[in-house]
């Protein structure tokens, strides 16, 4: 089975890198950071604690979540855009770090690509904890006002403002005692601040063909 991990800090190019690696190795993407925001939305939704472990990782086992290619629902209704927005940027980590939630979402991404067959997969611990065996593990970086600055011409604000709210996830996210932001044994680093994605794609590929013909 095709498995490519690719963690990283936010703003790296992830999801742009992921799923144009994922066209172009025709498997399909999924994209974890999009669960655990759509677990957060929900919570805000039914006015749950966003901290409060025991509230959120039940709603993590009832909620219905569906990620697809390029939609999120939350119980059949469309949360797209909904779970980029300040509000979700600011309660996510908290959740992130609810080792039940965690266990529960981690589930799903397995079983989904059991399903699937294989895919990349995009998060921050897909080859440290997820899927430490993937035939590719990535991790992919960038500095940080670069990492900011491309927030910005996706989403729109202040550069500083949101470098800051980048550097503070960056920070929950690496120091969290469940599966924090780490390389993982075997992985690959990428700084992408000077390349291209069609660069950084190309580069992937090579990996992952060489891979396959080195394992077999
Ligand atoms: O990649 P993103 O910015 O959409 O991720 C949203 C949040 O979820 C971020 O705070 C990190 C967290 N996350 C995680 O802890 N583990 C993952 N596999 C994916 C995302």
């Amino acid at each position: 089975m095709r498995v490519v991990a690719i963690d990283g800090p936010a703003g790296a190019g992830k999801s742009t890198i992921a799923r144009a690696l994922a066209r172009r190795l025709e498997i399909p993407y999924l994209d974890t950071g999009a669960m655990y925001r759509a677990v957060t939305h929900a919570a805000l939704r039914d006015g749950v604690e966003p901290g409060d472990a025991e509230a959120v990782t039940h709603l993590a086992t009832t909620a219905h979540i569906h990620v697809g290619y390029d939609t999120v629902t939350v119980d059949g209704v469309d949360v797209t855009h909904e779970i980029r927005s300040d509000r979700i940027n600011q309660a996510v980590s908290r959740v992130a770090a609810i080792s039940g939630v965690r266990m529960v979402l981690r589930e799903q991404q397995r079983a989904w690509v059991s399903k699937h067959g294989g895919g990349v997969v995009e998060g921050r611990d897909i080859g440290t904890v997820v899927f430490p065996d993937a035939t590719l593990k990535v991790f992919l970086t960038a500095s940080a006002q670069v990492r900011a600055r491309r927030r910005v011409a996706e989403y729109g604000g202040d550069v500083e403002a949101i470098a800051r709210s980048i550097s503070e996830r960056d920070r929950l996210d690496s120091s969290r005692a469940d599966s924090p932001l780490m390389t993982a044994d075997g992985s690959i680093t990428v700084d992408t601040s000077d390349l291209s994605i069609d660069e950084v794609v190309a580069k992937l590929h090579a990996l992952v063909v060489e891979r396959e013909a080195t394992n077999g």
